[in-house]
């Protein structure tokens, strides 16, 4: 069994520092933490690739503020495309420009890079070919090995659950590029199903809606705010005036959006979510499904914060359902978590 405690200490060389680092690549969000130190970048998994200089001139934070607001010859790129990367190049370029601004800033002696471990998560769907894409992604932007393990292991880790005891907990990501459900207990998935209903389409599926209800366009951003600011299970009304781009004559127009709109217009992905869940409690063993309704489900992801979305999905699914109060940083701190045995790692880890 390979051991990477070990392999650290034979590799070791008096002036380098020894790091394990971990990635989270989300779709809309990437992580990366450092042993003992914890969380040290979070920024958007967006590029803005400039073709008069043929490079990126906007990365992270900055690239996503530029979003519906750049020149014909800047383009956004999302190297992460359902949770799997999909610009090689670019994914490359975003994640060394992530560890200039984090781990660097941490290796003391900017003449020597430290040796460096990292550890990623893949979703369970990943192909190999996917999950090789990320090996090599990290081997090129300087890590001397990779290990990588599926991402709602971690994720449960990260809310608090001991996925090596023999109790199967339910585990419901709703990201950005995934929505992954998932049964997960015995160091394992016993049961697993992905939908691509995430929360980037919901933001395409409200542009449909409001382009057909109120008969105008909106910006990418924009729809993604509305989903953020007013959607939620608590029929509370809020309504938000929203400028967009008229259909009729292609001027600036204002409309009145309400919550009830964007709930019309993401019933149909919610009820999907539900069903899902249904399911994959369907497809299970006896044994799992009577513990898992026992014990409930976790919800996690950045859509686990609309509110009320636990009493939702409670009445519609008749169990209890809790969302994890660090939903931003479920994965990645499972991820360290994980790691901390290395014995117990060492049975994870994808081979
Ligand atoms: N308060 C909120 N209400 C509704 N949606 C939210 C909220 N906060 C974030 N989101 C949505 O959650 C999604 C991002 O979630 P998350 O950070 O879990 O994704 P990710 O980890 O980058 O992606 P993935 O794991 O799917 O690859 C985005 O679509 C974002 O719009
Ligand atoms: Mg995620």
């Amino acid at each position: 069994m390979f051991n990477f405690t070990n392999f650290l200490k034979k590799i070791k060389l008096p002036f380098f520092a020894n790091f394990e680092i971990y990635f989270d690549l989300g779709t809309s969000i990437t992580k990366i933490a450092i042993k003992d130190k914890g969380v040290i970048l979070r920024e958007p998994t967006f590029l803005g690739y400039n073709s008069r200089i043929k490079d990126y001139s906007f990365i992270g934070n900055e690239a996503k503020t530029i979003l519906g607001k750049t020149p014909d010859f800047i383009k956004v790129v999302r190297p992460i495309v359902s949770g799997v990367i999909s610009d090689f190049d670019a994914e490359v370029f975003l994640l060394q420009k992530f560890l200039e601004r984090s781990v660097y800033l941490y290796s003391g002696n900017k003449m020597i890079k430290p040796m460096m471990i990292g550890i990623a998560t893949v979703p369970t769907v990943a192909t190999e070919i996917e999950q090789k894409a990320v090996r090599e992604a990290l081997l090129k932007i300087g890590m001397s090995q990779v290990f990588l393990i599926e991402k709602p292991l971690a994720t449960a880790a990260g809310c608090g659950i001991n996925v090596f005891s023999h109790e199967p907990t339910l585990i419901a990501d709703l990201g950005g590029g995934l929505i992954e459900l998932s049964i997960v207990g015995s160091s394992g998935i016993l049961s697993h199903k992905t939908l691509k209903n995430s929360g980037d389409q919901m933001n395409k599926v409200i542009f449909n809606y409001v382009y057909l209800k109120y008969g105008i366009i909106l910006g990418e951003a924009t729809c993604e705010n509305l989903k953020i600011d007013i959607l939620n299970f608590k029929n509370t009304e809020k309504i938000v005036v929203t400028r967009g781009k008229s259909l009729e004559n292609g001027l600036p127009k204002t409309v009145k959006i309400k919550s009830s709109d964007i709930n019309e217009a993401l019933r149909s992905n919610f009820n999907q979510i539900i069903d899902g869940i249904k399911e994959l409690i369907e497809s299970s063993p006896p044994e799992v499904v009577d513990e898992v309704m026992q014990k409930g489900a976790i919800l996690t992801g950045g859509l686990s914060r609309i509110p009320g979305i636990d009493k939702f999905f409670e009445e519609e699914l008749k169990l209890n359902v809790y969302c994890s109060d660090k939903f931003e940083y479920a994965t990645i701190n499972g991820l360290m978590k994980l790691t901390a045995n290395e014995e117990t790692f060492s049975k994870i880890i994808i081979q």
